[in-house]
């Protein structure tokens, strides 16, 4: 049967965060190439615009805006209208010793990975914005799930809560006709791995040596992935963390 695909995300609406770079801005354009309207959005002005230009087929919307600042999340809610789809992926990385954590900092990375998941899901549902069925991938980590990592502590649990709200969300929206999944994503290629992180280019090498299948993740292994789960073909999928880590946590 040609042009059968129970993966189609046809006429769908998505909103992607985090959608200036990496796993973002794959996600946004694999989405549009399958018809998708995406609505991305970031801080980066120039970078969104970059994605925005790569996005194929029309009526895709950009919007510029901070998730670790809830007024900025209830706007952004806002400016919106209804969506088949939710890719709640903005995040930041961050390696320090328990020894010299600051409090400032814990905020910081919780506030931008953890708190604006919850907030997101939050205004979306109150302002009800999905349509039903709807579907949200949260982008978790292996890491502190799966694995742990001397200096990944602080980054570690805030994707550890990500999951945990992620299963009690599930919970709550399957009446709205809401899905709730995540991604336990392993190393995938992207500016996370540099900003605001202390590995070396050594480092890396070494630790690409642990991967079974001989190599970092590609932006596109998580996207789709995320494609799966935004389409009807998981519809009787909720509450899962889908770990994706080239074998490495084997
Ligand atoms: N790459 C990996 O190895 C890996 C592994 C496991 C999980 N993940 C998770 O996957 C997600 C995407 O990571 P990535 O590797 O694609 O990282 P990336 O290339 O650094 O992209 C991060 C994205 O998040 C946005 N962002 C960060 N802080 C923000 C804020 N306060 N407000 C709005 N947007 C913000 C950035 O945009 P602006 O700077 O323009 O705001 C950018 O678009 C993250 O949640 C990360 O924790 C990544």
């Amino acid at each position: 049967m040609i042009g059968y695909n129970p993966y189609s995300l046809e006429g769908k609406t998505i909103l992607v965060t985090g959608a200036s770079a990496g796993i973002g801005r794959c996600t946004a354009i694999e989405c549009s190439k399958m018809g998708v309207k995406v609505i991305i959005t970031a801080r980066n002005k120039e970078r969104l615009q970059e994605t925005f230009n790569a996005l194929e087929g029309e009526g895709h919307k950009q919007i510029i805006a901070d998730i670790s600042e809830s007024e900025q999340i209830e706007k952004l809610v806002e400016s919106i209208d209804k969506i088949d789809g939710f890719v709640c992926n903005a995040g930041i990385a961050y390696t320090e010793l328990v020894a010299f954590y600051k409090e400032e900092k814990i905020l910081e990375i919780f506030k931008t990975n953890t708190f604006s998941m919850m907030l997101l899901t939050k205004f979306l549902v109150k302002k009800k914005k999905f349509n039903k069925p709807s579907s949200i991938v949260y982008t978790a980590s292996i890491g502190n799930v799966f694995s742990a990592g001397v200096g990944n502590g602080i980054y570690g649990a805030s994707k550890c809560a990500v999951d945990g709200f992620m299963r009690t969300a599930a919970l709550e929206l399957a009446p709205k006709g809401i899905r709730c999944n995540s991604i336990n994503s392993g190393m995938v290629e992207t500016n996370i791995m540099t900003n605001n992180t202390r590995i070396t280019a050594e480092q890396f090498e070494e630790d690409k040596k642990k991967y079974p299948l001989g190599r970092y993740g590609k932006p596109e292994d998580i996207a789709w992935a995320i494609i799966y789960l935004l389409s009807d073909a998981s519809s009787w999928m909720t509450g899962t963390a889908l770990k994706i880590d080239g074998g490495h946590t084997i």
